[in-house]
């Protein structure tokens, strides 16, 4: 089916480059709908873009609609990727605000299509620490970028700012695309965040994992439009939209459910940073102080990761997750084996590192080959590259 990508365009003086990245769409196959800010419409008029694209151009937010609809949603369902090219400041400053006082910025916040923005503004403007700060944020909510590029600008300044050029940008936004179909047909499994081991009905054991990198993850392979199952331990986070979700407490319960599922999965990412013991014996009534004695014997709760690794069968691939405070890599290399592991995802965590926080800077290690190394990112972009090496190891073993 031929898909659609919504071209946001505002008012930038690299305006008529949009018009290739249009071109550029269109030549790969791709419908254009072209949606103007109320400001670029002042610089080009919308007409020529309708003629290039053969559909109406949008600026307005309140135009009477063509159908009984609601214009920004249900381009916002259509469209496979939102491509705002170029994107001044000031859209990127709404976006990442959550500001939506216009079509482009409204279109934003209604789609779950993948968005990508190729800035273009003054050299000052895109240095500028509240732009890096948007940009940044943006990022974290798994906005894709093209950065600017280094020549004359229109302010007759030279430096950084000017729009990439077109093929660059399309070239990204195909490669986008493609991923949005990536694990079509594919049933992946995720777990998250930790779990509870309780003592009484108040008092229980566990970890500070928040569940953020298992959420992120389910997400990604949500967009690559992955049959997605999630487990999650208790987070306060908001399941992800497309996901089936289950939520659990205990690692006994996590182990019921991943077992469960398991059969029909083709990729697990064990995530969950389950808790690896638990209280030999419970109370159903909350236990006074006294009544506890001065040390609780506890056990181990079952190994979910290594369970799985006895049940893998050649088509499927297992990820486990190694939080480690240090010898990171020879400890995740050694889990790798004894859980019969495909890949390993190792972590550094401890003094603030990894648990509860946003960024990750994760190394994925496989039985065989380099590490792969990702430097401090978002768990949002994290989970991209997870899933990118994921897809390959998956090629690897089908082959
Ligand atoms: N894991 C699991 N079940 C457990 C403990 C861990 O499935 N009971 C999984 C985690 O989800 C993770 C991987 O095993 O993917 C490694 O977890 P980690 O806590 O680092 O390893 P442990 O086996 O618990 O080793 P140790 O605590 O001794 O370092």
């Amino acid at each position: 089916m031929k898909k659609t990508v919504a071209l946001g365009v505002s008012s930038s003086v690299g305006i008529y480059k949009a018009c290739e990245v249009l071109r550029g769409f269109q030549k790969a196959g791709v419908e254009v709908r072209v949606v103007m800010t109320p400001n670029a419409a002042r610089l080009i008029s919308p007409l020529l873009f309708s003629s290039l694209a053969g559909t109406r151009t949008i600026v307005d937010l309140f135009e009477e609609p063509e159908a009984r609809t609601i214009q920004h949603v249900a381009l916002a369902k259509e469209i496979s990727l939102l491509c705002v090219a170029p994107a001044t400041a000031n859209v990127i400053g709404k976006f990442a605000g959550g500001v939506a006082d216009d079509f482009l910025t409204t279109l934003f916040l209604a789609t779950r299509a993948p968005v990508l923005v190729a800035p273009a503004m003054n050299e000052a403007m895109v240095l500028h620490p509240r732009t890096q700060a948007n940009i940044a944020r943006l990022r974290a909510l798994g906005v894709e970028f093209v950065e600017p590029a280094q020549g004359y600008l229109a302010c007759g300044d030279q430096g950084w700012g000017r729009l990439a050029e077109p093929e660059a940008i399309v070239r990204e936004g195909l490669r986008i695309l493609g991923r949005t179909e990536s694990l079509k047909g594919t049933t992946v499994l995720v777990t998250a965040g930790p779990t509870r081991e309780p003592l009484d009905p108040v008092r229980f054991l566990s970890n500070p994992s928040s569940g953020k990198m298992g959420y992120e993850l389910a997400r990604e392979a949500v967009a690559r439009g992955a049959k997605t199952i999630l487990i999650s331990g208790p987070t306060s986070l908001i399941p992800p939209a497309g996901a089936r979700t289950v939520l659990v407490n205990t690692a006994a319960e996590m182990e019921k459910a991943c077992l469960k599922a398991f059969p029909k999965a083709d990729i697990v990412v064990m995530a969950a940073a389950v808790s690896d013991f638990r209280f030999k014996e419970t109370r159903d009534r909350k236990a006074a102080k006294g009544e506890i004695g001065p040390s609780l014997a506890v056990e181990k709760t079952p190994d979910i990761l290594a369970a799985l690794g006895r049940r893998k069968k050649p088509g499927q691939l297992l990820v486990g997750f190694a939080a480690e405070t240090h010898d990171v890599l020879a400890h995740a290399r050694k889990k790798l084996e004894v859980k019969n592991a495909d890949l390993m995802v190792a972590n550094a965590v401890g003094n603030g590192r990894a648990f509860g926080t946003d960024d990750n800077a994760v190394r994925i290690i496989a039985r065989k080959g380099p590490v792969q190394e990702t430097g401090t990112m978002s768990k949002r972009e994290a989970s991209r590259v997870i899933f990118d090496r994921i897809e390959a190891e998956l090629e690897k073993k089908r082959r």
